[in-house]
């Protein structure tokens, strides 16, 4: 198969983890036979510094024209003046809606070998393996907003929900849940707001069409306290963005580290987008020693859905699996005993190991 990739490092660690993503990618279309070409844009703060916007017109158009987008990180101190004109983050935002990826796909697999890099008893540990799909383009992030410093000292952001936006990435999780454990949890603040209770029903309303699958509400304060009480219990999580922000970067700690973690923005009619859910990590970015499990599972999750590649996709799963196994770790991810490597020298191992 011929597929175009837009790769946009972004800022601080971006570019590394993409660099090992972008091998990992060339390495399985050399052993399957595929031809896949890459064409960097840029996005964030380098964009902000090169042309004064986050999302340049020229990578928005890379992005529509491309089959699927493998995005880095963006932000960093130099742009986060929270009087700036501008952010890197307004990049990020703006692509998920210009492209209608409204369903964030954020799988939380716990790696058996990691079992002792997090920060949780190995007993509650055994078997996690979930699902959030944060709702993507509605939500608090987008809602009408106002500016303190531009008007007298109140500011404020609006959740706002329609049905149809509840009711689309319902069927996401229903529909990944059939393929899954069959059970949703669906994710809300229904006690004390409004657009919770809406969701909630909608939710309740998509449910009936997908009788094999079991539905659960939960409150996200209760859902916060789940995640670390009884993990494994949780198969799909479905919840509006901000909520699904927040659980998920408390959801990582569970697979030993955020950066283990890759995620797809999916909609209808494009190809999706595919990023580690960390950030641009600019305490430790140029030194070669961030993890670029995030960014090359990322990879695995751009094959899968943007060019439907299954079999791709599961062998650099198996390669990264394999990586850990033999105990190579960056240091986010390194207990003693274990093989301490860089980015790039874990990029090599699990390269290597593509069968
Ligand atoms: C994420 C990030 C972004 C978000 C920021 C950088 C805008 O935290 O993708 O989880 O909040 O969506
Ligand atoms: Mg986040």
């Amino acid at each position: 198969m011929e597929a175009r990739i837009a790769t946009l490092p972004g800022d601080g660690i971006g570019a590394e983890v993409l660099d090992e993503s972008v091998k990992i990618l060339q390495g399985i279309a050399k052993t399957y036979g595929h031809t896949l070409s890459f064409e960097d844009g840029l996005i964030g703060g380098c964009a902000i510094d090169a042309t004064g916007t986050a999302l340049p017109e020229h990578t928005l158009e890379a992005c529509r024209g491309a089959d699927g987008v493998l995005l880095g990180a963006v932000g960093g101190p130099r742009w986060a003046d929270p009087l700036a004109e501008v952010r890197p983050e307004e990049g990020l935002l703006e692509l998920r809606q210009a492209l209608g990826l409204y369903a964030n796909l954020r799988p939380v697999r716990l790696y058996e070998p990691l079992l002792d890099a997090s920060p949780l008893r190995p007993e509650r540990l055994s078997g996690v393996d979930l699902v959030v799909v944060r709702e993507l383009t509605g939500g608090i992030y987008f809602g009408p907003r106002q500016e303190a410093h531009k008007n007298g000292g109140t500011a404020f952001d609006t959740m706002v929900y329609t049905a149809e936006e509840v009711r689309r990435v319902a069927h996401v999780a229903f529909g990944l849940a059939q393929k899954r454990r069959g059970k949703v949890t669906s994710v809300d603040k229904a006690n004390v707001l409004a657009s919770s209770r809406l969701w909630r029903c909608v939710v309740s309303e998509v449910a009936e069409e997908y009788p094999d699958v079991e539905l659960e509400h939960m409150l996200v304060d209760a859902a916060a306290m789940h995640l670390l009480r009884k993990p494994a219990d949780f198969d799909v999580i479905v919840t509006e963005n901000m909520f699904g922000d927040i659980l998920t970067d408390e959801a990582s700690m569970l697979t030993g580290s955020i950066g283990m973690l890759p995620s797809a923005w999916l909609g209808e009619g494009h190809g999706g987008v595919f990023e580690p859910i960390h950030g641009s990590a600019p305490d430790i970015a140029g030194q070669g020693v961030s993890n670029p499990m995030a960014a090359i599972l990322s990879g695995a999750m751009l094959l899968r859905y943007s060019l439907g590649l299954e079999a791709e996709a599961q062998a650099i799963e198996r390669a990264v699996e394999a990586a850990l196994d033999e105990g190579y770790r960056t240091p986010d991810i390194h207990v003693d005993g274990s093989v301490l490597v860089g980015s790039e020298e874990m990029g090599d191992v699990i390269a290597e190991r593509i069968e």
